[in-house]
């Protein structure tokens, strides 16, 4: 039996990065009959290599998500492997590197979006911010956007735009019309089908709605506006599974806020994802999954412990019922279906076009400074460790006194009497909230500025965070 699968079936291998967190793991493809390797990606000059382990190991379809700093070093791993398949493809997961990326997806395929600009020179930032109406949106376009919110910044007025800029110099400058929401919606699809969505209600007074930023879940009535926009999203994107986070606004409009392929799902939501893509790889073998539509209400209800255990349930095909007189078989069929991904043959993203943020920079920003200040963001632009995931996936962690001593201390320019002083302001309590929710109130601390602010939080994303949150079980 396994011999002679493997001689039909392609094999597969998941793409893994050191430091990062995997989104599938074999458990996920459980219905797969013959092995899945893994090739991991070790960073710093390690291309060459993990091409050739991809060829010795003759591997012909590598799924998982590349996090956003190492997504122009896959584009090339991807060109150097032409006969090897990408799932999601390079292209599908443009929308993981960047929000500029986002956006330029999203105006391609006119999908609402709030009016944005993007600068990659700082003058003509500036000039721009000098002269529109506030209160404007910058975020950080580029990286791991995994701190939920945490790089998003409301700004009233040009004084607060300039002073935010010199401090953040964000590589390139990303700038939003704020839009006043009643809330956004978080849709996830697989094979373009809406398989969960919840609204994120940011809390009394408070526009983030991240739910690390206290931003509360509901599942109550979705509107179908919303999830037509994330179809086409994901049929534009050509991806096998995406995600997006698309606001309501108090105009009673929708706009996309964020899409990407790099998403926080649940883990019966990663089974089902498996389970599509080897139906997509092996369509005489395997069945397509059906995954009912509008589970999402239902699924709000049950406790935790049933939603870990629903990563082994799969559905029949749904028949509606004779005493409920409901059109949901008639949507799921008709509206709502779950598709294979196009066969491409071409680059729709390729970086010689679209990859303003390094081609800009070494063409004519190169060496650009203002006030004795270049714009460009160090810690950007090197090929470094990052997260692709976003808030949902880094639960709340704890640590004892001696692990939060043990963290403080591996920082570089944190010694002991820093540390001292954030244990005394903020309490061991006090820390951990600080570093799991609001790393703001880590600037109560004297002698701790926004410099050392941002080394902790990456140096607790890259390390603590992510060693966590790869253990399942404190997903909910
Ligand atoms: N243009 C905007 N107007 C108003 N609120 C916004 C806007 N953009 C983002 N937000 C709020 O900030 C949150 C985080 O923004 P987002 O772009 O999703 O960044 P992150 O990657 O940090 O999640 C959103 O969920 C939303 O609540
Ligand atoms: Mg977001």
């Amino acid at each position: 039996m396994e011999q002679q699968h493997s001689k039909e079936l392609p094999k597969l291998a998941f793409v893994y990065l050191d430091h990062v967190l995997r989104f599938f793991n074999a458990s996920n493809f459980k219905a797969w009959p013959t092995k899945i390797e893994s090739v991991v990606y070790h960073w710093g000059n390690d291309k060459n290599r993990f091409i050739n382990e991809v060829k010795q190991k003759k591997i012909d379809v590598l799924i998982g998500n590349i996090p956003a700093t190492a997504y122009e070093t896959f584009r090339e791993i991807s060109r150097a492997l032409p006969q090897v398949k990408f799932i999601p493809s390079l292209d599908a997961q443009f929308a993981n590197k960047s929000k500029e990326n986002v956006t330029n997806f999203c105006k391609k395929y006119q999908l609402p979006i709030p009016k944005t600009d993007v600068f990659y020179d700082k003058k003509s930032a500036l000039r721009c911010l000098e002269n529109c109406q506030y209160p404007k949106i910058i975020k950080k376009s580029y990286g791991p956007s995994n701190y939920g919110g945490y790089f998003v910044h409301k700004v009233d007025s040009f004084q607060q735009a300039k002073l935010l800029l010199a401090e953040k110099r964000y590589y390139p400058v990303y700038v939003q019309e704020f839009v006043p929401m009643v809330a956004d919606i978080r849709i996830m699809l697989v094979g373009h089908k809406p398989v969960c969505a919840f609204w994120r209600r940011p809390p009394e007074g408070e526009w983030l709605t991240n739910t690390s930023q206290g931003g509360a879940i509901d599942y109550a009535n979705v509107p179908k506006a919303a999830l037509d926009i994330a179809v086409k999203a994901s049929k534009a994107s050509n991806a096998e599974y995406w995600a997006c986070d698309i606001a309501q606004g108090y105009d009673g409009k929708f706009r996309i806020l964020e899409c990407a392929t790099a998403f926080a799902a649940f883990p019966y939501i990663r089974d089902w994802i498996g389970q599509y893509i080897i139906w997509t790889l092996s369509p005489q073998t395997a069945s397509k999954p059906n995954i009912p539509l509008y589970n999402w209400e239902e699924l709000g209800k049950l406790k935790s412990q049933l939603l870990r255990t629903m990563r082994h349930i799969t559905f029949g095909e749904y028949t509606a019922s004779e005493d409920c007189a409901d059109n949901l078989a008639l949507l799921t069929k008709e509206q709502y279906q779950m598709l294979p991904v196009e066969l491409r043959a071409f680059e729709e993203w390729p970086s010689e076009c679209w990859n303003f943020q390094d081609n800009y920079k070494s063409t004519t920003y190169q060496g650009e400074v203002e006030n004795g200040q270049a714009l460009v963001n160090d810690s950007g632009l090197e090929d470094n460790e990052s997260i692709a995931l976003e808030e949902k996936t880094l639960p709340f962690i704890e640590l004892d006194e001696s692990q939060l001593n043990d963290f403080f201390q591996s920082i570089k320019g944190i010694g002991k009497q820093l540390y001292l002083s954030i244990i005394t302001t903020l309490g061991v309590q006090g820390t951990l909230e600080a570093l799991n929710l609001h790393p703001n109130h880590f600037l109560q601390v004297k002698n701790l500025k926004e410099k050392k602010l941002d080394t902790i939080v990456l140096h607790w994303q890259q390390t603590v965070a992510v060693e966590y949150a790869n253990d399942e079980r404190k997903y909910f």
